[in-house]
């Protein structure tokens, strides 16, 4: 019994966990020492109290929540668009913007087997989902005669299976130099009672932090580094599957440079008061996002004079930030929020369970709660027909096959 071996058993009692070194003996050396590894880098007090959180309400009766400003990107006069698409193309073609894009999700709904970016969305060219979003890039490399910084967050779990995805597509034509992969943080989930779980290699089973590890991430990993060495002010931060992102627009960097805000976001209009999407609003005065499964009925019902929802600029995950507000973003860390999801594991008995319905909680970040420490932001509402294609769920909404349909219809005009 080595020394480390000893203190990671004495975490294990202190936090009843001790049944994690239950089959320790049958792991390879290897894996003991990762295990072992594991236990002494886990924050327990963090986790046991965000265990404790699952059992309460989460209460927001004390904020005061405000619609926000917007502005339509077709309603822009010629003079502010002109303006605007001359700042923003500026920035672009000299370097001083890039994309991020967020794919270390576990694509739990959609179900494919590997990272959702490598999905085949069913087009007749079958096209990957990262292949689509390349195509973004390679466009905007015809339009501003240079290839846009990447970044790739990916998770623990799926990064060698997406930098090879890159590599055997031969990074789908784009210049190879400007990708980079980042791995974003993990966190151990745990069982209804509290208790760590044993994954299928006899580790602490961990799972991606959420989206909102984005920042933290981008520090650790230096990508922010990279960033202000490369002189890039500007960068857009997207998740993986929207296949009708568009990443790359002068027009809403030219219009926060304009407006001298730290960061903005685009939004649709919301499908009807039910629609499962957070929107953008107010909170205490800050820009922030209200969730579906926050907002009361009456608020989300709420209509103005023009028989528009109040609450109606749904957040897609398509936001811009300057490089100064993801550093300062970066340096705090954002709250946890619990979800509960279906999770593989081992159990006492050294069997595989397979679960069919959730038993799991796990702890993620949310990159808007990032929101509420910038100062201002500006909304930019855009169409939900020319940017919007989530690929979310195995079938029915947001779907491969409503953004199959969306896409196509895209790209016939
Ligand atoms: P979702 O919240 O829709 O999660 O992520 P998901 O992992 O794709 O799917 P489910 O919920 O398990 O079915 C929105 C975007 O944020 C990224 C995802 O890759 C997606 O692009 N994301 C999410 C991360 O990069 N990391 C995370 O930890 C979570």
């Amino acid at each position: 019994m080595n020394d480390e071996f000893l203190k990671a058993k004495g975490i294990l009692e202190k936090y009843n966990q001790e049944h994690i070194l239950n089959f320790y003996d049958k792991l390879s050396e290897e894996k003991q020492n990762k295990l072992i590894n594991q236990i002494l880098n886990i924050d327990f007090e963090q986790i046991g109290s965000l265990y404790e959180n699952t059992k309460h309400e989460v209460e927001f009766g004390n904020s005061k929540i405000e619609p926000i400003n917007y502005l339509e990107k077709d309603k822009i006069s010629n003079e502010d668009f002109k303006k605007f698409n001359t700042i923003g193309t500026d920035i672009i073609k000299n370097d001083k913007f890039a994309v991020v894009t967020m794919a270390g999700g576990q694509g739990t709904r959609l179900g494919h087997k590997g990272p959702k970016g490598t999905y085949d969305l069913g087009l007749d060219s079958h096209k990957s989902i990262f292949e689509i979003l390349c195509d973004t890039l390679k466009k905007a490399k015809e339009d501003y005669g240079t290839y846009v910084q990447w970044y790739i967050m990916t998770s623990e779990e799926n990064n060698r299976q997406t930098v090879e995805f890159f590599e055997e597509n031969n990074y789908f034509g784009y210049d190879k130099n400007k990708v980079m992969f980042f791995k974003q943080g993990q966190l151990p989930m745990c069982d209804t009672k509290g208790k760590l779980m044993i994954d299928e290699n006899g580790l602490i089973k961990e799972a991606a932090d959420g989206h909102g590890g984005v920042f933290e991430s981008m520090r650790k990993d230096a990508v922010i580094d990279d960033m202000k060495q490369k002189g890039i002010e500007w960068a857009f931060i997207g998740g993986v599957d929207n296949v009708l992102a568009n990443m790359v627009d002068s027009v809403l960097i030219g219009m926060s440079i304009a407006n001298n805000v730290p960061a903005a976001g685009k939004s649709v209009v919301k499908a009807g008061p039910k629609e499962r999407v957070g929107v953008f609003c107010k909170r205490n005065g800050k820009p922030s996002v209200i969730e579906y499964t926050e907002i009361t009925n009456e608020m989300a019902e709420a209509k103005n004079e023009n028989g528009e929802l109040i609450y109606g600029e749904s957040h897609i995950l398509c936001n811009l930030f300057s490089v100064k507000a993801i550093d300062e973003i970066s340096k705090n860390k954002l709250p946890y929020h619990s979800a509960f999801k279906k999770a593989k594991y081992i159990n006492e008995k050294g069997e595989l369970v397979v679960p069919e319905k959730p038993n799991a909680y796990k702890f993620e970040a949310f990159l808007f709660d990032a929101f509420e420490s910038l100062n201002d932001m500006a909304i930019m509402r855009v169409k939900r027909e020319e940017e919007f294609a989530p690929v979310k769920n195995a079938e029915g909404v947001d779907s491969p096959e409503t953004a199959r349909e969306l896409y196509k219809n895209f790209h016939k005009n």
